[in-house]
């Protein structure tokens, strides 16, 4: 019998945009299979063929005027299907799940700042992700300027303006959000400073899922 109470080989990265969350996957999946491990990598919303249509639909806007509570089912139904086709067989072969976001994204923006009810947001979790908890989430922390510049050398470095300048509380908020999510829950959850380089963050994860995990990595 298998315990209950181990932690899953399902590991989650979080954080605000521009953190380099899908960057870290990627080389994390890279070091387990250098070690022989078996690695499933994904992310939400979408993951599977169903949830990827739905992906489209949530990010399009669509589903924002339908309110947070509305919008949340509809990440919860993306979820249902990633749990159910990708995530929990991927489990039950044995391999590594690495997920860019999953559901501290939805306590972050429809929780925290979507002003979703939290007993909504927990009755949620509880039916649709279960005892499917991520073993170990990395938030990747970054101060909000430098989250906007990120953005901003994304969308071909114009100079911030007033619409700008308030997104900058919303960063702000977001990256609030993140660090007390993660302060409720140390055990799973690891604030990284996404600051660093790159591979020096890939380093840390390492380190800290060996530890986590009881992996002998040298
Ligand atoms: P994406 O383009 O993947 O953003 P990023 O590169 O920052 O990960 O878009 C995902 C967006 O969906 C992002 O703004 C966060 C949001 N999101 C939620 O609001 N709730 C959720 O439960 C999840 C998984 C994502």
């Amino acid at each position: 019998m298998s315990d209950p109470n181990a932690r899953l080989r399902f590991i989650t990265f979080e954080g605000g945009e521009g953190a380099g969350k899908s960057t870290q996957v990627e080389l994390l999946a890279g070091r387990l299979r250098a070690y022989g491990h078996d690695v499933v990598t994904t992310r939400e919303p979408g993951g599977s063929p169903e949830a990827e249509k739905l992906r489209e639909i949530i990010l399009s806007g669509k589903a924002k005027d339908f309110g947070a509570f509305a919008e949340t089912t509809l990440f919860s139904a993306a979820r249902i299907d990633h749990l159910r086709t990708t995530i929990e067989p991927a489990l039950a072969r044995g391999s590594w799940v690495l997920c860019d976001r999953f559901l501290d994204s939805t306590r972050a923006y429809q929780g925290a700042l979507g002003n979703l009810d939290p007993r909504i947001l927990k009755a949620l979790e509880r039916v649709v992700v279960g005892n499917t908890m991520p073993g170990l989430t990395f938030v990747l922390d970054l101060p909000p300027e430098e989250g906007l510049r990120r953005a901003q050398m994304r969308s071909r470095g114009h100079a911030p303006d007033r619409f700008e300048a308030e997104q900058i509380d919303y960063h702000r908020s977001l990256r609030r959000a993140f660090l007390d999510i993660a302060a409720a829950e140390p055990d799973r959850i690891h604030v990284i400073d996404a600051l660093m380089t790159a591979d020096r963050v890939a380093d840390i994860v390492l380190a800290q899922v060996a530890a986590a995990y009881g992996l002998e990595m040298v």
